[in-house]
């Protein structure tokens, strides 16, 4: 079981304007796979705010997994992957670049989100688009693959080329 912290960049959502379904979208799924949503936020979007959430929820409460959703568009204030750029070690571009791949069979628009995905120390951190479909959407596209990088992250064992990574 992991541990995961859902952390949403909306100004709407902050402002109480806007229902926060595609938190509520994450955790469903979460639920599905038996892995503990334990922190859940909602800052507007604001590089520092999404920044000092992202370190907060790494640094203290040692999440295994953090996903972002919203502010990953091309708006003026769609600042969440360069504030999770500016908190990550190390990159994973894989995860991102899935996510667009499986979503462009869903919509051209697709391509008009600037997602990024790292790590920081022990905790994976995943930028998801705003809406609860896109949300859907691109979790589906990764959750296949997600369990063994969070396995490998948290030294929780798996080999690598044992099947059925490798096709044996
Ligand atoms: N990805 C999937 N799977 N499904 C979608 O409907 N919408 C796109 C894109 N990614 C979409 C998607 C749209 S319309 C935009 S503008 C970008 O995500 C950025 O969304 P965000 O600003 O809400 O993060």
């Amino acid at each position: 079981m992991y541990r995961v912290g859902i952390l949403t960049a909306s100004d709407k959502g902050v402002a109480g304007l806007r229902e926060d379904l595609s938190a509520a979208a994450i955790r469903e799924i979460m639920s599905t796979l038996e892995w503990r949503v334990v922190d859940y936020r909602i800052v507007p979007d604001e590089l520092d705010a999404i920044r000092d959430a992202l370190i907060d929820m790494a640094d203290r409460e040692r999440l295994d997994l953090v996903l972002t959703t919203g502010g990953t568009g091309f708006s003026p204030r769609d600042v969440t992957p360069e504030a999770t750029k500016s908190v990550i070690d190390r990159e994973v571009p894989g995860i991102p670049e899935v996510m667009r791949a499986a979503s462009l069979k869903k919509t051209p628009r697709a391509m008009l989100s600037r997602a990024a995905a790292g790590i920081r120390k022990g905790t994976l951190i995943i930028n998801l688009p705003g809406s609860q479909k896109a949300v859907r959407e691109c979790l589906e596209a990764i959750m296949d693959g997600l369990p063994h990088g969070l396995e490998i992250l948290t030294g929780r064992g798996g080999e690598c080329g044992s099947p059925p990574f490798r096709g044996d």
